[in-house]
C-alpha cells in the first residue's frame, strides 16, 4: 500500500516534482500528436465533482481519462450538493469506495483540503477559491512551448489576484522566473500566498514584485496574463469591481510596452471587452488557444502520476 498523493496546490510541490509533471506532460502531448497514448489508467474511473460551471476543466479531464484508457464520471453541482445535502466528509468517504481518483471544482479551499483527508483516494483541486493547480501547470506549459522555458522570464499578471494568480506565483517562483503582480490595492496577492511566493523565490533565484501602476508592471515582460475581474463566487462584488478595474484592461495600448514578441495568456472564459480586448485575445500574441489546450495535456501527466 503505498501512500496516497493529493494536487490540491503547487505550492504543496518541490521545484523538482514540478518539473516532473511538466516533462511527463510533453511527452504525453508528443504521444498524443503522434497517434494516441498507453492505456495507462485501463479500468480506472476518476469522479469529478463539479460545484461551479465549467469547459475547459470538465472536458480536459474527461478527455485526458478516455486518452489514457480510463473513464471519467461528470457529478453536477445540484447532484451532490457538496456540504449540503451531506457533509464534505462523507462525500469523500462514499465516493473514494466507488473511484479511483477525484477531481473536485469548490468555492472554499477548504473544502478541497476535506476532501483529500477524507477520501481513500487521490483527490485533484480542478479550482478553489484559493488556487487552480491545474491551469497553473498548464500555464508553465504553455509558457515553456512559446518562450523556451520558465526560468529568468517576466511573467506579468494584471487584474485582480485571485486563484489562478496565486497558481502562476507558485508554479513561476518554484521554477526562477520573475513574476510581476499589476493589481490595484486591495486586490494584490494575499499575505501568504507573497510571503510563500518569496520563500520559493529565494530557493530558485526567481523574483515576485507588486505594482498598483499597469504600465509598470507590464514594461519588458515575456508574458501579459490576465483573467476575470469578478471570479465565481464574488458576483456581489461585480459592480464595485467593475468601476475598479478599467485602467487595468490588457489592450494594444498595454501590450505595446511589453516586448515584441511577448505572448498573452488568458485562463478562459474571457470576458472581451472588459479584462482583455478583442484585438489583443484574438492577435498573433494570444496563446489563450495553446493554453487551453495544454490543460488536457498537463491534467493527464498528474492523472498518470497519481492513478497509475
Ligand atoms: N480555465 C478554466 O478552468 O475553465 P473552466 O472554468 O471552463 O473549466
Ligand atoms: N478566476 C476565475 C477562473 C475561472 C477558470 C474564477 O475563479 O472564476
Amino acid at each position: 500500500m503505498h501512500t496516497k498523493h493529493d494536487f490540491l496546490s503547487l505550492s504543496d510541490l518541490t521545484a523538482a516534482e514540478l518539473s516532473d509533471l511538466l516533462e511527463l506532460a510533453v511527452r504525453l502531448k508528443q504521444e498524443w500528436r503522434s497517434g494516441g497514448n498507453q492505456p495507462i489508467l485501463k479500468n480506472k474511473t476518476l469522479g469529478m465533482v463539479f460545484t461551479k460551471p465549467s469547459l475547459r476543466t470538465r472536458v480536459s479531464f474527461e478527455m485526458g481519462m478516455h486518452h489514457l484508457g480510463g473513464k471519467a464520471i461528470y457529478i453536477a453541482p445540484d447532484e451532490i450538493q457538496l456540504g449540503k445535502r451531506e457533509s464534505v466528509a462523507d462525500v469523500a468517504r462514499v465516493l473514494s469506495r466507488y473511484v479511483d481518483g477525484i477531481m473536485a471544482r469548490v468555492f472554499a479551499h477548504a473544502d478541497v483540503v476535506t476532501l483529500a483527508k477524507y477520501s481513500r483516494v487521490p483527490v485533484i483541486n480542478g479550482l478553489s477559491d484559493y488556487t487552480h493547480p491545474c491551469q497553473g501547470l498548464a500555464d508553465l506549459l504553455t509558457i515553456m512551448e512559446h518562450k523556451g522555458g520558465v526560468r529568468g522570464r517576466t511573467i506579468v499578471y494584471v487584474g485582480d489576484a485571485n486563484n489562478v494568480a496565486n497558481s502562476l506565483v507558485f508554479g513561476g517562483m518554484l521554477l526562477g522566473a520573475h513574476v510581476r503582480i499589476g493589481a490595484p490595492e486591495g486586490y494584490q496577492l494575499q499575505p501568504d500566498v507573497a510571503k510563500r511566493g518569496a520563500e520559493f523565490a529565494a530557493q530558485s533565484g526567481g523574483s515576485l514584485v507588486q505594482v498598483a501602476d499597469p504600465h509598470a508592471a507590464v514594461e519588458g515582460a515575456d508574458v501579459v496574463y490576465t483573467d476575470v475581474w469578478t471570479s465565481m463566487g464574488q458576483e456581489a462584488e461585480a459592480a464595485q469591481r467593475a468601476k475598479i478595474f478599467p485602467p487595468y484592461q490588457v489592450n494594444a495600448a498595454l501590450m505595446a510596452l511589453a516586448k515584441k514578441d511577448a505572448i498573452v495568456m488568458h485562463c478562459l472564459p474571457a470576458h472581451r471587452g472588459h479584462e482583455i480586448t478583442d484585438a489583443v485575445a484574438d492577435s498573433m500574441q494570444s496563446a489563450l488557444w495553446d493554453q487551453a489546450e495544454n490543460r488536457m495535456h498537463a491534467q493527464k501527466a498528474i492523472l498518470a502520476r497519481l492513478l497509475a
